[in-house]
């Protein structure tokens, strides 16, 4: 709809002024320090989804942070869409590798974006994306051509396991009916090649610790003598995974299903270039499981990788000691048919095990979710399919992510309703690190692409 398109145009600067003044806020959830900046970011939020011409907006109090809920219905006889994101963002730091502050949005031109990107913590993860939804009601409503029904749930504490997100859903079900969710949370392959994201990994997360001695020790006097935590941390670590690279905890892969030889087939007529690859990482080789491809170790298979590992001492100089304990925060990623909960217990009771009697060790579970894989021949991923086809000339192709977004699992259990996980983002777009950034053209394609997908829907159901 060309009226549409002519709306983006003349209201385009303005866009990206308002997504600035939301991605100023430093609404980091996981520092209890920002707890004000993030209940402010709750409000701009509901304030800009008033002013797209929301009928309904609420701030939805929760045990933690708020749910901002909002809704349009246009007639009870059309499909409704459920849209979902998140306005909080994950921490910055390390402050010193940003070029520009993390909070303070630029706009500069990349490689892949030479129309320019914004530059800001939060720019594709999710803010930019999540308020390209709220644009989005914003055009189809001035245009009169809100084509479905729409409600908005957007959460602030996605980062940190929506936890609180579930309770709201438990209380909702009859608030939240909808024929399905639409989320802009995940990537494409390259702004010439679209894609839409057809299943997530789940998440088994843990922290552990290894206590030794009852203090630290000269490392002269007792070194050799008792048993030293980082060592046999790093020990125990390093035997979690065979010489494959295949993961040694007992049981871990027996729910893991298989990929089908067409299947995997299929994958990998998905476009990819290990040369291109390695060389935006800086990389002379890729490394992992024995017996797959990059693409099928970053997206059908589960992981385990070690987040962050401390202990002893890490100050200036040298100081000769053999520390009292150490600590390592390790992430598993799950693919279906694994269970979370079934995953943690598994490798807590290995842990324990394989600890020598020598040490102690504690096994603290942290958040989790479960994997989600999404159908291609439903209503809703057509509607996805043909709106991307419309805006960009292109099909775009199904492609299983590795990231994951553990309530989409949940959605599906507590509402019986699938979501379409149509993202613009690039996996260059450096999320959860430093310069994260957003694509101009991401953020226009995706206000010009949403609507369409109202309307695909609507002529789909
Ligand atoms: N939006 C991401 C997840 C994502 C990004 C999926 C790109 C696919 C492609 C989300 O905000 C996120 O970071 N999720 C966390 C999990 C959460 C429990 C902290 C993740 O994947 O680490
Ligand atoms: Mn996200
Ligand atoms: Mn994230």
């Amino acid at each position: 709809m060309s009226s549409q398109k002519d709306y983006i145009q003349k209201n385009k600067e303005r866009f990206v002024e308002e997504l600035f003044t939301l991605l100023r806020i430093p609404s980091i959830s996981a520092d209890s320090a920002y707890k004000g900046d993030v209940m402010k970011a709750a409000e701009v939020v509901a304030e800009s989804l008033k002013s797209a011409g929301a009928e309904k907006v609420e701030i939805c109090p929760t045990p933690g942070y708020p749910i901002v809920y909002a809704e349009k219905i246009v007639d009870p006889s059309l499909p409704t869409v459920l849209i979902y994101g998140h306005y909080d963002v994950q921490p910055p730091d390390p402050l010193e590798l940003w070029t520009t502050k993390p909070f303070e949005p630029v706009i500069r031109k990349t490689d892949k974006h030479p129309d320019g990107a914004i530059f800001a913590r939060g720019a594709c993860d999710d803010k930019g994306q999540m308020f390209m939804h709220v644009k989005a009601l914003e055009v189809m409503n001035a245009t009169n051509t809100l084509a479905c029904n729409v409600k908005f749930m957007i959460e602030g504490e996605e980062e940190v396991g929506s936890e609180n997100l579930a309770w709201f859903v438990d209380r909702n079900v009859e608030k939240l009916n909808a024929d399905v969710i639409l989320i802009s949370d995940t990537g494409m392959l390259a702004n010439d090649v679209p894609s839409i994201t057809t299943g997530l990994r789940g998440l088994s997360y843990v922290e552990v610790k290894v206590t030794g001695p009852n203090r630290d020790l000269h490392s002269g006097l007792y070194g050799g003598a008792v048993a030293n935590p980082i060592n046999v941390l790093n020990k125990m670590i390093a035997s979690l995974q065979d010489d494959n690279n295949h993961i040694t905890i007992p049981h871990f892969y027996e729910d893991v299903q298989e990929l089908s030889e067409a299947e995997r087939e299929a994958m990998s007529k998905a476009p990819f270039s290990l040369e291109n690859y390695k060389q935006a990482l800086d990389l002379s080789d890729v490394y992992g499981e024995l017996g797959y491809s990059t693409p099928e170790r970053a997206s059908i298979r589960p992981t385990l990788d070690v987040n962050g590992i401390w202990g002893g001492y890490m100050g200036e100089g040298a100081k000769t000691v053999i520390p009292s304990w150490a600590k390592a925060k390790i992430s598993m990623r799950l693919v279906p048919h694994q269970d979370p909960d079934k995953i943690t217990k598994l490798f807590q009771e290995h842990f324990e095990k394989i600890a020598p009697s020598a040490v102690k060790v504690e096994v603290t579970p942290h958040h989790g979710g479960l994997p989600y894989v999404s159908p291609t021949d439903d209503p809703g991923y057509r509607a996805a399919s043909k709106a991307m086809e419309e805006s960009f000339g292109k099909t775009p192709v199904p492609v299983r992510s590795g990231g994951s977004i553990p309530i989409v699992a949940l959605f599906e259990q507590k509402l019986g309703l699938k979501s379409i996980l149509m993202g613009f983002g690039l996996d260059s777009d450096a999320i959860h690190s430093p310069n994260e950034h957003y694509g101009l053209f991401n953020y226009y394609k995706g206000i010009e692409t949403i609507p369409l997908f109202f309307k695909h829907f609507r002529e789909n159901n």
